[in-house]
């Protein structure tokens, strides 16, 4: 009998995404023109469901959306990657959230986000326990209110579901919460926020920030890097796994595809090194294509990317 795949639950945001194509951004008091407006799916819990999902996994997704046609079209998005989103509420009063993606020539990009419903995620336990019973992983970030995150991290770790934590936005963790994480995915900026150690240009400070995220109970970090790759940091030491050179279009959603892409890495019992290298594959063809969720690759496309990074031992 073929085994099923794995099981994620991702409990995270939906958002739509305002992406706005503009040559540079306006500087204080400036109006500049832009060069295109796009409506794209998209919401760091949504775009980390999706990359689960295109890797082969069985996603549930929980959230909360508005009553309006935005909520609508993230749900329907969801569903057409086979997500099961029976645990999106819709609140009465809320509208979805929205991002505004602002993408300058060059890829790199500036969000701001409204979280509308996703503040206002509210989720009882028996609901949690049954979506994480059968659940290998439990993936969240902090774009939903803190306390749900915890209350899930708790139901999760009782029954044996591992946590994959993305802290962002970056937030100071509650102390309960620390000890809860298997597996923590930062950026540089969260990773300075978290340790105070700036990694942005080197690995070895990477795998140190990665050594004190460990400290406060997490299994397994990784710090990423941007165009310099991703450090993986676990009981057996550092890995710095390097990034190739591409030319970049847009940067959303790279985070997202790579956590997605490391957690069912894990989850299917592959090392970390070797999901944090699936990982970077991934990210390296999201960041080719614009917007969130349309940029986000299929294991088979991933697979096929031939910029095969390979790791270094720290
Ligand atoms: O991580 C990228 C995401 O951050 C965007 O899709 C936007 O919605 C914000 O949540």
């Amino acid at each position: 009998m073929t085994p099923l795949p794995p099981k994620v639950v991702c409990l995270g945001s939906l958002n739509m995404d305002l992406v706005i194509q503009v040559q540079r951004a306006p500087a204080e008091g400036e109006t500049v023109e832009g060069d295109s407006i796009r409506y794209v799916p998209g919401g760091k819990g949504a775009n980390q469901a999706v990359s689960c999902a295109r890797q082969g996994a069985r996603v549930s997704m929980m959230g909360r959306v508005g009553p309006d046609h935005h909520g609508e079209i993230l749900c329907e998005a969801l569903k057409q990657d086979g997500i099961l989103v029976k645990g999106v509420s819709v609140d009465p009063d809320e509208p979805t959230g929205v991002a505004m993606v602002m993408v300058e020539e060059g890829g790199l990009n500036r969000i701001v986000v409204i979280a509308g419903a996703n503040g206002k995620v509210s989720l009882d336990e028996s609901q949690l326990v049954q979506e994480l019973s059968d659940a290998q992983f439990l993936v969240m970030q902090f774009e939903v209110p803190m306390a749900q995150v915890l209350q899930a991290a708790k139901v999760a770790s009782r029954l044996g579901c591992k946590v994959v934590l993305n802290p962002s936005p970056a937030k100071q963790l509650p102390e309960e919460l620390w000890p809860l994480v298997d597996v923590m995915i930062v950026n540089e900026t969260e990773a300075r926020f978290l340790t105070g150690l700036s990694a942005d240009t080197d690995p070895q400070v990477a795998a140190q920030a990665g050594q004190r995220l460990m400290a406060k109970g997490v299994t397994q970090v990784v710090v990423t890097l941007g165009a310099l790759g991703a450090v993986a940091t676990d009981d057996g030491g550092s890995t710095y796994h390097p990034a190739p050179p591409v030319q970049v279009v847009d940067t959303t959603a790279a985070g997202d595809t790579f956590l997605g892409v490391v957690t069912v890495g894990l989850a299917c019992r592959q090392s970390l090194a070797t999901s944090v290298n699936l990982g970077i594959r991934a990210s390296t063809l999201c960041i080719q294509t614009l917007g969130a969720q349309p940029s986000i690759p299929t294991l088979a496309q991933t697979l096929q990317n031939s910029s095969v990074p390979s790791w270094i031992s720290l």
